[in-house]
């Protein structure tokens, strides 16, 4: 599936396939201290020296904050038929819990009731990682309590727009939120912890249980799911300590959290391997019952996957959760973005298939991130050709239909992203929308490739309504 594909027509994805296009709250949004928003742990964590490329930080981002209405024409133009955005937590709850900030409630309406204006589906995303710094500094995640802040924010927010949402998600790629926010330290807050860095990863399930129990209770008509990025890892040689580190890095990249979610239970293989560093005292009794608790959606992100072999192990005492004695690396020969993530169109297909073989009681999938990014210009003619991200997603999209074809329930596809925005430790320096965005003056510009997005929305329309 390297071949250029592009001359072939695009596979019909079956009738009623919901395309999308995806945000998050502090990448887009900006105006950072309006209208009541508290400071979140990014705020913080771009103010330290060295964590964000450029010192970069997300106070004015996009500014889709003033922009809404301008946002919202370009989805309408796209001809998406779901948009998925983020609701930041500090601007509902600016202390995280307590005052309630009908300001923030406010955007949210206005975001909620402009995408039903225009027919796009709002899709819902409780925790896109920026967790309200005031609650950072009561443990954050490390606190068990912080299972019962999120599920006591979302019933907050389920009651203001519940009737309006047909998808929610509760949390975004939770493996970030812990392992690579409290283990290897790369994300806010920037810890490096062992035992507290797993249990942070326990507690986001746990609000996700929580937070899935009070939106059955609240009895919103729509669906909830959580939204989980897989990065599929395989062994770089046939060495018995390279295969064994390749399963360390696959069980955590793939299973740790489809294992606890659908089957209530973490891998063993990682389990085993932590005990030097934790015993686990942080799952209690009924725990795991509750984290396998039924939803009606699994949100995937894909975008890469990895070779790994044998690393250097650190002592336990100074080892933390992401330190696997294992080394990720781009799998031999594979065309890269200007990321250095690998580009596996094949792998697309087969972490979809492979979903669907190991959890027998997997729900439908959305697909609520995939995408890419690459060096960006505005050519003097004043265009953006971006035909290497037009042939990414073309060649993406193909292995999805595969998967389709072979009986995967799959039922949407949400780009990454909408518009060009804050990439967290990249700050502005990688690009990855559709739409350019020009961070000196907050211009828009459609790139070549949100054309193509938006003729091949066009044309699987047509097939739909044939
Ligand atoms: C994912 C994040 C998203 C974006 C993309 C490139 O891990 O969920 O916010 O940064 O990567």
């Amino acid at each position: 599936m390297t071949q250029n594909t592009m001359n072939q027509p695009m596979p019909t994805f079956p009738p009623g396939f919901l395309w999308g296009v995806a945000t998050s709250a502090y990448q887009i949004e900006g105006a950072a201290t309006e209208d009541g928003r508290g400071p979140s742990i990014w705020d913080t964590f771009c103010r330290q020296p060295g964590r964000v490329h450029h010192g970069d930080t997300g106070d004015i981002a996009c500014d889709h904050y003033h922009r809404l209405e301008e946002d919202l024409d370009l989805l309408a133009d796209l001809g998406v038929g779901g948009y998925r955005f983020s609701i930041a937590w500090p601007r509902i709850l600016p202390n995280g819990r307590g005052r309630v900030n009908q300001r923030g409630l406010d955007f949210y309406q206005r975001l909620v009731d402009g995408l039903h204006q225009r027919d796009i589906a709002p899709m819902a995303t409780l925790y896109h990682w920026d967790l309200p710094k005031t609650l950072e500094d009561q443990g954050g995640w490390r606190n068990r309590d912080s299972a019962a802040w999120f599920a006591d924010y979302a019933s907050l927010v389920f009651e203001a727009l519940g009737d309006r949402v047909p998808y929610w998600i509760t949390l975004n790629e939770p493996v970030c939120a812990s392992f690579y926010s409290y283990g290897s330290g790369t994300l806010a807050p920037g810890l490096r912890l062992g035992h507290d860095a797993i249990a942070t990863a326990h507690h986001l399930l746990l609000g996700h249980a929580e937070a899935v129990a009070a939106f059955r209770a609240s009895g919103a008509p729509g669906q909830i799911g959580i939204t989980l990025n897989l990065g599929p890892t395989s062994p770089a040689t046939d060495d018995p300590a390279d295969v064994a580190a390749a399963a360390r890095a696959d069980a955590l990249a793939t299973r740790w959290f489809p294992d606890a979610v659908f089957t209530g239970e973490y891998p063993k293989v990682l389990l085993d391997f932590y005990r030097p560093i934790s015993d686990f005292s942080f799952v209690h009794d009924g725990d795991m019952e509750r984290i396998r608790v039924p939803i009606d959606f699994l949100g995937l992100n894909f975008y890469k996957s990895w070779v790994a072999r044998a690393a250097e192990l650190p002592s336990p005492r100074r080892r933390t959760a992401t330190d696997l004695g294992a080394v990720s690396e781009v799998p031999p020969g594979a065309e890269v973005t200007n990321f250095g993530w690998a580009v596996v169109p094949e792998g697309f297909r087969d972490v979809l298939l492979w979903l669907r073989d190991t959890y027998p009681n997997l729900p439908p999938i959305y697909v609520t991130e995939n995408g890419a990014s690459y060096d960006d210009y505005v050519d003097p003619t004043g265009q953006v050709r971006d035909t290497e991200r037009i042939s990414f997603i073309d060649r993406y999209l193909r292995g999805a239909a595969q998967a389709v074809e072979a009986g995967v329930d799959l039922r949407g596809y949400f780009y990454w992203s909408m518009m060009d925005n804050f990439e967290w430790v990249e700050g502005y320096g990688k690009r990855l929308g559709l739409v350019w965005v020009d961070y000196d003056t907050g211009r828009r510009l459609p790139k070549a490739s949100y054309y193509w997005y938006r003729d091949m929305i066009a044309a699987q329309h047509a097939q739909d309504t044939r």
